[in-house]
């Protein structure tokens, strides 16, 4: 009998939250790191809502309240919900979480049985994986390509679809590719997933970066394509459109009251409630004319970035990069600087322990953190499952144009530093 279940063995994590540690370590050595590694918004909390949540903390509004989330922020939802997604949204079908996260692993807890498969994006968030082999259900990755600009369509997930299907994931805009699915490349996974997969298929429409599109796009779900509203749990929040990821305010949309109530319980026996006072900052959020304007500002900024960071690192040499659509990260192919700074030798000449727990875009990842001082994330971050071949990094352009710029040079001089790549190699620390 060991200490730990067998179970805690099988969660993975989020490399972004791992990161931290390292980075610090760096700053107290007094080094200046670029981070290109975070997930959230870099902009404060936009006034109106700060005020909003100040003005119910004087209400003394600290208690418990409704663990289904409090009805003026359901109603608010609902009332959101109904006027951009075309379906008629109730409040009793909302459920409001500590931020977009928890529903992941609380759907696959609750729709899932083992044995049952999990279809989810790869590169994907990583959070749908990981609560994927905890679960003993078993992991079905559908692998986006750059070629298809990291979107997908029936004919992509139509070959997955077993008997066994329970859950289909669904990330638009996406993390960490930023890939955007057109309406009819929307009505066409509809079609598909409708044709194969029994009443019982829950499809996770994940849509936290709702709010954040480039270029004049807008933004679609897939719960408004026919049929879709029966079998669509929509998730989104507060975390990335209000820039407010410490306020841990989300939401799901499940398809009937029943199922909400469900998880009304799971929030009971997890977490009693959300807290009152940011729930009334969510609502704020949502009701608020100013809102359009704070995204508007942000998604401006964001997009300045975008071009700054892809065109950058497009003219380095053996890095190629797609312009994202939408969310605010890079996905270079970073396959060539592998090869050239002797990264792909460098990982097939470790022993195979060490070889499993690394990757030639990890080992790139680690040298720019380490010798360069720009924390990335390597492709493996964003699911494990049938990565081995592929070489990316995510960069975040939630950080300012100076040092986006910074990091840019860097990046380009590491790039070509074959050297300093065999001298970090070398060391044996690092490397995974
Ligand atoms: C695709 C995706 N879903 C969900 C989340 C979690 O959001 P929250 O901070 O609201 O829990 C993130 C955060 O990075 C994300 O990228």
């Amino acid at each position: 009998m060991g200490l730990f279940a067998k179970r805690v063995g099988l969660i993975d994590t989020e490399n972004a939250f791992k990161i931290g540690p390292l980075i610090r370590t760096l700053e107290e050595q007094g080094k200046e790191v670029i981070k290109c590694n975070l997930g959230e918004p870099d902009f404060p909390v936009p006034e109106f809502i700060k005020e909003e949540v100040k003005r119910q903390l004087d209400r003394d509004n600290t208690h418990y309240c409704d663990p289904q989330g409090i009805l003026s922020l359901r109603v608010a939802i609902a009332q959101y919900l109904t006027e951009t997604r075309g379906i008629q949204a109730t409040a009793d079908r909302v459920v409001v979480f500590p931020g977009a996260k928890p529903p992941i692993g609380l759907c696959q807890q609750t729709y899932c049985n083992p044995g049952d498969e999990i279809i989810y994006p790869s590169p994907g968030f990583p959070i749908y994986e990981s609560f994927i082999t905890y679960m003993g259900v078993q992991p079905v990755p559908l692998h986006l390509s750059e070629e298809r600009n990291f979107t997908l369509s029936g004919i992509d997930i139509g070959p997955l679809i077993t008997k066994k299907t329970k859950m289909i994931f669904l990330n638009f805009p996406s993390n960490p590719t930023g890939g955007v699915a057109s309406p009819e490349q929307l009505r066409d996974l509809a079609d598909v997933i409708r044709r194969r997969c029994s009443e019982d298929v829950r499809v996770f429409s994940d849509e936290v970066y709702e709010h954040i599109l480039f270029d004049g796009n807008e933004h679609h779900s897939i719960i408004s394509s026919p049929g879709m509203e029966n079998i669509t749990i929509l998730v989104s929040g507060a975390s990335k459109s209000f820039s407010w990821t410490g306020g841990r305010i989300g939401w799901a949309f499940f398809p009937t009251v029943e199922e909400a109530e469900v998880f009304k319980n799971l929030n009971i026996n997890y977490f009693s409630c959300i807290p009152p006072y940011n729930q009334e900052g969510a609502r704020i959020a949502l009701e608020s004319p100013l809102s359009g304007d704070s995204i508007r500002q942000m998604v401006t900024i964001f997009q300045e970035r975008r071009d700054l960071v892809v065109n950058g690192l497009n003219v380095i040499r053996g890095i190629r990069c797609q312009k994202p659509k939408g969310a605010f990260y890079a996905f270079p192919n970073i396959g060539e600087v592998c090869e050239n700074l002797g990264i792909m030798d460098a990982f097939r000449s470790l022993p195979p322990n060490l070889r499993g727990k690394t990757s030639p875009s990890t080992l790139f990842q680690m040298f720019l953190l380490f010798e360069y001082q720009v924390a990335t994330m390597d492709r493996k971050s964003f699911g494990r499952i049938g990565a081995e071949n592929f070489h990316y990094l995510r960069l975040s352009f939630a950080t300012d144009t100076e040092s986006l710029r910074e990091g840019l040079k860097r990046i380009s001089e590491a790039s070509e530093d074959r050297e300093g790549f065999r001298r970090f190699f070398n060391g044996g620390e690092h490397l995974f």
